[in-house]
C-alpha cells in the first residue's frame, strides 16, 4: 500500500529507521553501513533502504529538510508502515561556545519558531522530548567509545536564513545548537506512542564561524553513525 510520497509496499521498511535529511546520504548509509540493502523509494527522489546491520533489521531514508518535509515522510512512517523507532541522523550549528565543532549532540528536547504543534489545539506551548529509551542507550554508545558528545534542547527552526538573528535569544535560554526537522520528528513519534532520538554532528558554529573540514566532517558522521546504528539494533528484534 504505497502513499502519495513513498511507494514503499507494508513490510519492506523496517521497524527501525535512520533519518538523515539528504536523501543521497540514505543511499550512502545503505551501502556503507548496511549489508544486503534493497531500495524501497525512489518517489521524488527521497532515496530509502532497508538491509541488515550486525544482523538487525534496519531501514534508512531521507527526509528533505525542515518541519513540513519530515513531517511528511515520519507519519507515514509511522502510520502507513509501522515504524517503532525513528532516529535523526544530521547536522547541526552550534549556538554556545563551548560546544565545538564535530561535538555530537543528542536532542533531549526541541524547541520551534514555527507551529507544527498548532494542528494538536493545545492550551499552551508544547515541549517536544526525545525517547527516553533511545537516548539513554545513545549516550551509552557514545559514552563507551568515548565520543565527545552533549545532551540538550535544540532549536528546529523554520528559517535558514533570517533577517535578524534569532539565535542569541535561544542560546541565552540554554539550547545547544540549531537545526530544522526534530520538533515535528518528536511531535509525530510522541502523538503516536512510538520513539524518536535526533543525533547531530555539529557541522558549524553560528558563535565563532567555525566550520568542519571535510576529513573532520567524515569522522564525526562516522562517529554518529556508530550511535545510531548501535540504538537502533538495541531496539530492533
Ligand atoms: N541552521 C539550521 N540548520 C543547520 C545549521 C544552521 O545553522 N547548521 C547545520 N544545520
Amino acid at each position: 500500500m504505497a502513499t502519495p510520497h513513498n511507494q514503499a509496499e507494508r513490510g519492506q521498511i523496517a521497524e527501525s529507521i535512520l533519518l538523515p535529511g539528504d536523501p543521497l546520504r540514505a543511499r550512502f548509509i545503505a551501502e556503507h553501513f548496511l549489508e544486503e540493502a534493497q531500495c524501497f523509494n525512489q518517489v521524488r527522489n527521497m532515496l530509502g533502504y532497508t538491509g541488515f546491520y550486525k544482523g538487525k533489521r534496519i531501514s534508512v531514508m531521507g527526509t528533505g529538510m525542515g518541519c513540513p518535509s519530515i513531517g511528511i515522510y515520519s507519519h507515514e512512517l509511522i502510520h502507513e508502515y509501522g515504524v517503532k523507532n525513528l532516529i535523526r541522523v544530521g547536522s547541526c550549528g552550534s549556538i554556545q561556545e563551548p560546544v565545538k565543532v564535530g561535538d555530537l549532540i543528542m536532542a533531549m528536547g526541541a524547541c520551534t519558531d514555527g507551529n507544527y504543534a498548532h494542528q494538536y489545539g493545545l492550551p499552551g506551548t508544547y515541549s517536544a522530548t526525545a525517547s527516553y529509551e533511545l537516548l539513554a542507550r545513545a549516550v551509552k554508545e557514545a559514552g563507551d567509545r568515548k565520543f565527545p558528545y552533549e545532551v540538550g534542547n535544540v532549536l528546529s527552526s523554520d528559517l535558514f536564513y533570517t533577517e535578524t538573528p534569532e539565535w542569541k535569544q535561544w542560546a541565552r535560554m540554554g539550547l545547544l545548537s540549531i537545526e530544522m526537522e526534530s520538533y515535528a520528528l518528536y511531535c509525530n513519534a510522541s502523538r503516536a506512542g512510538v520513539r524518536a532520538l535526533g543525533i547531530f554532528t555539529v557541522s558549524d558554529s553560528i558563535v565563532t564561524g567555525e566550520a568542519l573540514s571535510a576529513a573532520e566532517r567524515q569522522t564525526g558522521f562516522t562517529s554518529m553513525m556508530e550511535v545510531a546504528l548501535e540504538t537502533a539494533a538495541a531496539f530492533t528484534d
